[in-house]
This record gives structure tokens, C-alpha cells and sequence, in this order.
């Protein structure tokens, strides 16, 4: 079964809404790390429409588990990353007029800049993950680049999973296998995006799966219950599949 990075972006969404600085992300990454999330994952955009440049250095002082800094591969976000220093960069795609990433890194089109980008975070001893879809070239193409990580999109999969409930394990089976080859090549096995409290169990129970990177449901449910509740019923879900005992049948 897998841990749970929480994604802290839209804890700066809420604050950027009124300008000030409440809520506070720092405050927010010290509770999901007490609440037993072994790391924390940001995106530092090219717009900084949530998470901005002085947050991405506070939280380098105050995270003590994996500090994971997610960025497009471009040399602005590569150099800030060397300052910064996460612990591991996963690099996405990015397009200025989308809600959230669509689709994984095309590994295979970009593989100059990614490779280049790549050696240079791991020459600075930063790991590196490539966010791509579960597809065999693109884990190849990963590999092949210098990432140790992998994180699998699973956006397709939770977009089914409460509609079409066949093509969401279809999906699911596509997400194993990959994760079976990741692991023949030497890959630590990642995955995120649109899991919540009713899909995330699937995925977390795939092979090799380490880390699964969860954001707008667990920020979403933290303003009904709680932050800390929110973290520790995602982490058992992660790590067993089921709720806390204590708080069986939780909405
Ligand atoms: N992983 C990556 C690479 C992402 O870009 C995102 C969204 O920022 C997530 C995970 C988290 O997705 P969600 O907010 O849907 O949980």
C-alpha cells in the first residue's frame, strides 16, 4: 500500500482569494505532517496563481518528511528549484489557461529538455519524477531521461470511477501494468491526480506503489472536518484501504 503526500496548493488558493495571508500553508504542511503524511507536494506555476516563490522557500525550512516541488520543465523553474532544493521535483506539463494539469509530460517529444533538465536537479542531488501517463514509451522515455520516480496520472481513472465504473478499472489495469514495468526498469512507483476518499483505495493497492499525491479532495473535505481528520482518514485509506476503526462509515 502507498503514504500519502499531501498536494498544499489549494490551502494558498483560499488564501490568495482575499489577498492576505490566511489561511497559511506553512500552518496547513505542519498539520498534515503531524497527521502522519510523510511528505509535501507543491506547484510552483509559471502564473503563481497559488503556491508563490516565498512559500516555495518556507516550506524548505519547515517540512521536515519529502518535500516535493512540482514544476514545468522550463529553465525559470529549473533554476529556482536548485535554490530551493525539495527533496524531489516532479516535472508536469503546464498550460496557462487550464483549471488543474491535464494529461501526463510527453517524456517522449520533449526528451532533450527533459533529460536536460533532469541530469541537472540530480547532479544537485535532487530526485526526479516525471508526471506521465501509464503508457510504455512514456515510462521507457522516463528511464531513459534519468528519472528515478515515476508518478502515474490517474486523472482518467477518477473521472470514471463514479460514472462508468468498467472503464475505471479498465484504466486501473493499465495504471498495474505499467507499474509492473516501472519496477522492472528501477523506477519508484508514484501516482495522483482526481483521487479521493471513494477511489483512492484501487490505486493505492496496486503494485510498488510508494507515494499517491492527493489535493483538492482532501483540501475539500478538510473544510467539513477538519485538516487533521481529513490527513489521517486519507493516510489509513493509503496505507490499508479503509477508514480509521474509530470512524467507520465516515462520509
Ligand atoms: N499530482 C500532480 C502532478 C498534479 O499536478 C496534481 C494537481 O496539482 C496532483 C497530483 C493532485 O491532484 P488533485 O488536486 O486532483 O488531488
Amino acid at each position: 500500500m502507498a503514504q500519502l503526500c499531501v498536494n498544499i496548493d489549494h490551502v494558498a488558493t483560499i488564501r490568495n482569494a482575499r489577498g492576505g495571508s490566511e489561511p497559511d500553508p506553512l500552518h496547513a504542511a505542519a498539520i498534515c505532517e503531524l497527521a502522519g503524511a510523510v511528505g509535501i507536494t507543491y506547484h510552483l506555476r509559471e502564473d503563481r496563481r497559488h503556491i508563490r516563490d516565498e512559500d516555495a522557500y518556507a516550506f524548505r525550512r519547515i517540512v521536515n518528511g519529502l518535500l516535493n516541488m512540482e514544476m514545468a520543465c522550463t529553465d525559470e523553474m529549473v533554476k529556482i528549484a536548485l535554490k530551493v532544493k525539495p527533496d524531489q521535483v516532479t516535472l508536469v506539463p503546464e498550460k496557462r489557461a487550464e483549471l488543474t494539469t491535464e494529461g501526463g509530460l510527453d517524456v517522449v517529444a520533449n526528451a532533450d529538455s527533459v533529460e536536460k533538465a533532469t541530469r541537472k536537479l540530480t547532479k544537485a542531488g535532487i530526485a526526479v519524477s516525471h508526471f506521465i501517463d501509464a503508457s510504455r514509451d512514456q515510462v521507457a522515455a522516463a528511464r531513459a531521461t534519468g528519472a528515478t520516480h515515476v508518478e502515474f496520472h490517474t486523472g482518467i481513472y477518477a473521472d470514471h470511477f463514479d460514472r462508468e465504473r468498467t472503464l475505471a478499472i479498465r484504466e486501473a489495469a493499465r495504471i498495474e501494468e505499467m507499474c509492473l514495468y516501472g519496477h522492472d526498469l528501477g523506477l519508484v512507483i508514484n501516482a495522483g491526480h482526481g483521487l479521493n476518499y471513494r477511489n483512492v483505495a484501487l490505486i493505492a493497492r496496486l503494485p510498488y506503489m510508494n507515494e499517491l499525491n492527493i489535493g483538492h479532495a482532501l483540501v475539500g473535505r478538510a473544510v467539513m472536518v477538519g485538516l487533521d481528520r481529513a490527513v489521517r482518514d486519507m493516510v489509513a485509506l493509503c496505507a490499508t484501504g479503509s477508514l480509521p476503526v474509530d470512524r467507520p462509515g465516515s462520509f
